[in-house]
């Protein structure tokens, strides 16, 4: 399948499904503290993607149970929303979707959990500084491999690991489109960014090794090693100057 370049029509929805998730990610983060009970995030979203009209993109998704992930500590992605509790000093990754017509906005934010270590607390750091240095590369006319290399740069250059299990993806009429965006790899490589591409840059940095490990319920990513990761996501799209982000509230 051909990369699909977006029209005027199919971005402004895409703002819409993006604007929402911006929107929902600031109510979800309000609440993250010690002692809240994880689904109470799944009955937000529910409440909150009904007000605005727009449905939650990964409920079902290849039989995925919930409205949102939740992933805490050494999970990297594709944590449920289920019965645990958060404490303090956990991080917690939340990754949220929203389509509005068809078409898809995706996005993703680290909190830390009232006091987190001062390394916990520069791994999200880190990890949101290097979204930022993608998307920073994401200009028409440069190549993929330049924002994946930039994001890798970043982590690395900064001591943590880059996950190369899961990556970036094309995104708009599904949430998963080509091409695929990694956060590794050299700049030379990839296809040619142009105007009309929308993308999903999703740094997943690691503070120990890079390996992951999938956990018997067949969803929750974590890190081999223990050591704690971050997550943050953004859905873009190419234009002729910098790129703009959909998923800002
Ligand atoms: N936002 C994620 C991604 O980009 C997670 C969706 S997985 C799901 O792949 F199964 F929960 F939908
Ligand atoms: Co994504």
């Amino acid at each position: 399948m051909p990369i699909e370049l977006k029209g005027l029509e199919e971005i402004a929805l895409m703002r819409q499904a993006g604007r929402a998730v911006a929107e929902v990610l600031v109510i979800l983060r309000e609440e993250i503290r010690p002692g809240l009970m994880l689904k109470k995030l799944d009955d937000i979203v529910r409440r909150e993607f009904a007000k605005r009209k727009v449905v939650p993109t990964f409920l079902h998704y290849q039989g995925y149970p919930a409205r949102v992930c939740v992933s805490v500590n050494d999970e990297v992605v594709h944590g449920m929303p289920d019965r645990r509790v958060l404490q303090e000093g956990d991080i917690v990754s939340i990754d949220l979707g929203a389509t509005r017509k068809g078409f898809v906005g995706d996005a993703a934010i680290t909190v830390g959990v009232g006091r987190i270590s001062p390394e916990a607390e520069r791994l999200v750091r880190v990890t949101e500084e290097a979204l930022w240095q993608g998307i920073k590369a994401a200009k028409a006319g440069a190549r993929l491999g330049q924002v994946s290399a930039a994001i890798q740069a970043h982590a690395e250059g900064n001591g943590f690991s880059v996950v190369r299990e899961y990556v970036g993806h094309g995104v708009g009429r599904s949430m998963h489109e080509e091409p695929q965006v990694p956060n590794f790899g050299p700049p030379d490589r990839g296809p040619l960014l142009q105007k009309g591409m929308t993308l999903a840059l999703e740094p997943m940095v690691t503070a120990g090794d890079w390996q992951t490990k999938k956990d018997p319920d067949g969803w929750t990513v974590r890190t081999a090693d223990g050591s704690f990761a971050a997550h943050f996501e953004h859905t873009i799209v190419i234009t002729e100057g910098e790129a703009e982000v959909l998923t800002l509230p």
